[in-house]
């Protein structure tokens, strides 16, 4: 029995999907717990490509069960979607292997608009994804969500509709200008409908995962977006709303802290960031574009392109403190071969002195960050069994010694046989 967790630990796009997709292979369980369908996690198998944002990665493994815990916002049109998208893929999903907890919080029309609006009109442009995330959170937080359990009954959605459309139904039209939207009878309308082919799927998930903790089960973790948009530890407000650190998984799923065995933060070999935000890294030059044209660094949610830069040692240790990380599964390695540098940022000058780590009150808009070059490699990942070359090993060498955290898993290639396992996770 083991209990390992998957975090993000950039500000997301690390290749979570593939490595959850490589884990679930010998995980009796994989849930979610955190973020909504803001995620775009991309699995590769044999040239098929799916893109997954609110059903798990484990998705694709016959024996896995695919749980959705109640920390994460939930809208029923994008998973009714989904559900389209990976049935086409020729997985069949039951209420046997998908299961949704009953206290997940609803995202409504109103969820979205509010977000395009504030995002268009509003005093901070965060460039979010537009799924109506952050509106939705903050109805959780103010105790007038509308949660999955709530789709059973017309009567009592409408009731619950209607608490958060008064306050909703001033900013649209007085501050927004915005008369476009449904009524609270339109809506409720139309999620009692939608509920109509969800609700099979509904389970009281706290007690399911109580018992595969009990019976010993192998279950995985998996975080959506990454430790750098953390609400509490990430860089705010350039963040989204929820705890996508460790902390994030005992309160959206319920498995205890003191039970889980392995953390594993997925790290890009350098860093991308989509929307607005400080970026200590990035890079405005050729080598970023061809760092952005050979990754393909475009969101998987929104098309929008991401911005790249060196990866961060500063904020790298900062993620390893903020989410216990074991271990760090290092991705897109291929990506840096035959560029024309090859840099990490060892360490930011901030106010005449030297900052080794990050921590949450770091102007990191401010800081001037200081790098370490390498010999540049390129090596040839076609071949079978391939290993790194001296000059990669070089690279990786110096971001398990400066992290003081091994490489557990070592991704050349978007395919789910691309990877070198250091370490097995899972024993049976
Ligand atoms: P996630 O949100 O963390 O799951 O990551 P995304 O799926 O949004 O973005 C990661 C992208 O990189 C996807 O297109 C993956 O197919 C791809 N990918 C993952 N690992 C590797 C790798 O090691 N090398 C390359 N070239 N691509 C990878
Ligand atoms: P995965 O799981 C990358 C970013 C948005 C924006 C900020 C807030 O695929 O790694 P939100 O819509 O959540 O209110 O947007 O967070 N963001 C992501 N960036 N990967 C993601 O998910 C993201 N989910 C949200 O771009 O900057
Ligand atoms: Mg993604």
């Amino acid at each position: 029995m083991k209990t390992c967790a998957i975090i993000g630990s950039q500000w997301g796009d690390e290749g979570k999907g593939k490595i959850t997709d490589y884990l679930s292979a010998k995980s009796d369980v994989v849930v979610r717990f955190q973020g909504g369908n803001n995620a775009g996690h991309t699995i590769i198998v044999e040239d098929k490509k799916i893109v997954l944002h609110l059903i798990p990665s484990g998705i694709l493994h016959k024996n896995t069960v695919s749980i959705i815990g109640h920390g994460v916002v939930f809208d029923p049109i994008a998973f009714l979607e989904e559900i389209k998208d990976v049935e086409k893929a020729g997985i069949n999903l039951t209420p046997e292997n998908l299961k949704i907890s009953e206290n997940t919080s609803i995202i409504t029309s109103y969820h979205k608009l509010l977000d395009s609006l504030r995002e268009k009109k509003g005093p901070v442009k965060i460039g979010t994804t537009g799924k109506g995330i952050g509106p939705c959170y903050e109805d959780k937080s103010a105790r007038m969500a509308i949660q999955l359990k709530d789709l059973k009954d017309l009567d009592i959605l409408k009731e619950k509709l209607s608490r958060s459309f008064k306050e909703k139904e001033v900013l649209f039209q007085n501050l927004y200008n915005e008369t476009n939207y449904p009524t609270i009878e339109q809506e409720a309308n139309q999620l009692f409908e939608l509920g109509k082919s969800i609700l099979p799927f509904i389970e009281d998930t706290f007690s399911y995962l109580n018992k595969a903790y009990d019976d010993k089960k192998n279950i995985l973790l998996e975080g959506a977006q990454g430790a750098l948009l953390d609400i509490d530890y990430g860089t705010y407000p350039f963040v989204t709303s929820s705890n996508t650190t460790f902390g994030g998984i005992y309160t959206g799923a319920f498995i205890p802290p003191s039970g889980i065995d392995e953390v594993v933060g997925i790290t890009k070999a350098y860093t991308t960031r989509v929307g607005e935000g400080p970026f200590p890294t990035e890079l405005f030059d050729d080598v970023g574009e061809a760092i952005q044209t050979k990754g393909h660094e475009f969101g998987a949610t929104t098309g929008r392109k991401r911005r790249c830069g060196w990866l961060d040692l500063p904020l790298l240790k900062y993620t390893i403190k903020t989410s216990k990380l074991t271990s760090i599964a290092l991705t897109k390695v291929d990506v840096l071969a035959g560029q024309s540098e090859l840099k990490i940022c060892d360490y930011y000058e901030f106010q005449g002195k030297k900052i080794e780590c990050s921590y949450p009150g770091l102007d990191l808009s401010k800081v001037k960050p200081h790098f370490k070059s390498f010999k540049t490699f390129n090596d040839n990942f076609e071949v079978d069994n391939y290993i790194p070359s001296d000059d990669l090993k070089q690279f990786l060498d110096y971001i398990e010694i400066q992290t003081k955290t091994p490489l557990s898993i070592i991704a050349y290639g978007p395919e789910r046989s691309q990877v070198i396992i250091k370490k097995e996770f899972f024993n049976n």
